[in-house]
């Protein structure tokens, strides 16, 4: 370890990727390029495209900035790199001859959804044993399905609102009786894929009219959905970073998503990155000290419920009669500079280049393989 840290880390940064999340990452990756201390740290930038081919591509932030006015896209068709899955092979490889870029001693994922936030790629990086900023493959899992989330978050005793699951299976056979089991819950539901991002083929359904549509649209994303019963409360968010060592996660002041009243019924993928006046996000959100405390050990908890490593940012309903809902853990944040994990890390003390320097710290420690 401290030999890497003697010399200049080698860090592949991954973005773009399969997953509907691609553009995002894209310009979560400008700003990772933008803020990444050069002096410390040898950058590897690797496109992978929609079709999930891998390629060395330009490392100039200001290619995969929104500011270029087109939405960041890797391309396809170009792909050549690969990285051998082989135990210890640590290694870039090209089809391009002398066009390998090499050993890497550090992947920093920059990816959100399916994979890339879901465990597969990191599946593929422990098979490798490279090092890798983040959380693990069950963790990553674990966080990406909506479904398999609360099941841990409830065992572990958080609040979770009411909700039915939606198999393929299940649909296949009798579309008719897995919309009945919906029939318990309260209006409005929020029909979700299970796994699947950025209110992507999320839809609020206010009576049983637009139920079936609605799981169709999200089995767009993922045969998996899920739906719940609205919850009424505030939306509270929370970020924690794994502790140094054996230290106690640490978490952020809390921000809050409030969505102004008027076209969107819910923080849906319009108003988080299209219609920049419909949400605000604010923080430290405006709770009483007691509520500040209780969100933040609540959000270290679910961390640690989860397994999570590096970073998480943890979701929560707060009811007007003081509860907190859990609604999901994001094991890879949305991650631009003004995204919100880097923002409430700001407001707590942590600049976004000090935040990515602890990161990288944080899984250059850490080993692969069972810990
Ligand atoms: N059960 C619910 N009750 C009320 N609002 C919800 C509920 N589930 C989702 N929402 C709204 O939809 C948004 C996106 O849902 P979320 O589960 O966070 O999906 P994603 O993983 O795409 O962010 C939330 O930020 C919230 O505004
Ligand atoms: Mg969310």
């Amino acid at each position: 370890m401290t030999d890497i840290l003697a010399r200049k880390p080698r860090i592949a940064l991954l973005f773009g990727g399969r997953s509907s999340e691609h553009s995002v990452s894209c310009v979560t990756a400008a700003g990772v390029l933008h803020a990444i201390d050069r002096a410390k740290y040898e950058v590897v930038p690797v496109g992978i495209s929609r079709e999930g081919e891998w390629s060395l591509v330009d490392a100039d932030h200001e290619h995969w900035s929104l500011a270029s006015g087109t939405v960041p896209e890797v391309p396809s068709g170009t792909g050549t790199l690969r990285l051998e899955a082989t135990r210890g092979s640590r290694e870039l490889v090209s089809s391009d001859a002398g066009r390998s870029p090499g050993p890497i001693d550090l992947v920093f994922p920059l990816l959100h959804g399916p994979f890339g936030e879901d465990g597969t790629l990191q599946g593929l990086l422990e098979l490798a044993d490279v090092p890798y900023v983040g959380s693990g493959v069950s963790a990553s899992a674990i966080g990406m399905d909506k479904h398999y989330m609360k099941v841990v978050f409830e065992a572990a005793g958080f609040e979770v609102g009411p909700y039915v699951v939606i198999t393929d299976k299940q649909w296949n056979r009798d579309p008719e009786a897995a919309l009945a089991t919906a029939a318990p819950l309260a209006y409005p539901l929020f029909v979700k894929p299970a796994r699947a991002g950025s209110s992507v083929g999320i839809s609020r359904v206010d009576d049983p009219s637009g139920l079936r549509a609605a799981v169709e649209a999200a089995r767009e994303h993922d045969p998996k959905v899920v739906i719940e019963a609205g919850i009424a409360g505030r939306e509270i968010e929370c970020g924690v970073l794994e502790g140094r060592g054996s230290d106690a996660p640490r978490t952020s002041l809390p921000g809050e998503i409030a969505v102004a009243p008027g076209a969107h019924s819910f923080y849906d993928f319009e108003a988080k990155y299209v219609d920049g006046a419909a949400a605000a996000l604010s923080c430290p959100a405006e709770l009483p000290d007691a509520a500040v405390e209780e969100v933040r050990r609540l959000a270290a908890r679910a961390f640690d419920a989860v397994g999570a490593e590096g970073l998480s940012r943890v979701d929560f309903f707060y009811t007007p009669d003081g509860r907190w809902v859990i609604n999901e853990i994001n094991t890879m944040p949305g991650f631009t500079p003004v995204s919100m994990y880097p923002q409430m890390w700001a407001k707590s003390g942590l600049a976004y280049p000090d935040l990515i320097d602890e990161l990288i710290w944080l899984a250059l420690h850490r080993r692969t393989g069972l810990r």
